[in-house]
């Protein structure tokens, strides 16, 4: 069973590069289940409907999500109704949607978990016991369980990593839109990246217009961060090959797709 992640999807620059990428790593790889980090997609900030429809019909099962997860205000309309978008499973108790969602991948179930960190984030329900408590649900059902944990600090990443190794098949995180070349299968068999990248403009500053990071670290004075609208772009992702009778993973691929490191079919 391989599965296929695609980092934090930025603006319309992220999904063109879905919408031309996925089908070429679909053809490279045959994943069986194809999952999209899209936090950002739309405008560097939140989900629409429409973009969440866009990523099924470009291929993609199911859509994580992460802190940006409202800023779009018409999450509100359809994220209840949405069976595979899922935010964070530590938000509040009462927040609207859900932060695990069950998959029939050919016949065989997969679990898929959304988590949020809490260093240098909003203060939300502890990630790693919600993580407990998800996994037991999910235990009951497959042993096919695979984590989003969307966190800033490689210290929190690594620590959930360890603390679900061999209970689950597989945890990447998302969030920074820096990919780590720390991919590697814990010893009890879960795959583990500390950030799988992100998805959008290659030239900016973690997917908005450098200029603008600049002058807020040169002046301090608030400025508006922009998604650019042109220039080059990138893709930052992983295939994980998972054995589908124990839940234990046996590979796992960085994929990153820029200028500087061409696709290769
Ligand atoms: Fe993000
Ligand atoms: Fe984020």
């Amino acid at each position: 069973m391989k599965i296929l992640f695609i980092g934090d999807v930025v603006g319309s620059p992220g999904r063109d590069m879905v919408k031309e990428y996925l089908p070429k790593l679909k053809e490279k790889y045959r994943p069986s289940l194809t999952i999209i980090n899209g936090e950002n997609a739309a405008a560097g900030k939140g989900i629409t409907e429409k973009i969440y429809k866009q990523f099924m019909e470009w291929g993609a099962q199911v859509v994580t999500m992460g802190n940006h997860t409202w800023d779009k205000k018409e999450i509100f309309e359809f994220i209840d109704d949405s069976k595979y978008m899922i935010r964070p499973a530590n938000f509040p108790e009462g927040t609207p949607g859900k932060g695990i969602t069950y998959i029939n991948v050919n016949g065989v179930e997969v679990a898929v978990i959304n988590l949020q960190g809490r260093t240098f984030l909003p203060a939300i329900d502890d990630p790693f016991k919600k993580a407990d408590e998800l996994i037991e649900e999910a235990k009951k059902r497959t042993n096919l369980i695979f984590i989003d944990f969307h966190a800033e600090a490689t210290s929190e990443k690594q620590a959930i990593g360890w603390y679900v190794d061999g209970r689950v098949s597989a945890l990447v995180g998302t969030h920074t839109h820096t990919q780590t070349s720390d991919e590697r299968i814990l010893p009890q068999g879960t795959a583990y990246i500390s950030d799988v990248g992100m998805t959008g403009p290659y030239d900016g500053i973690l997917g908005v217009e450098k200029e603008a990071v600049i002058k807020r670290f040169l002046t301090s004075l608030p400025v508006r961060f922009e998604v650019p609208k042109n220039g080059r772009t990138q893709m930052g992702a992983v295939l994980v090959t998972i054995d589908p009778s124990s839940g234990k993973t046996k590979d796992i691929e960085r994929i990153l797709i820029n200028d500087d490191h061409p696709f290769f079919g």
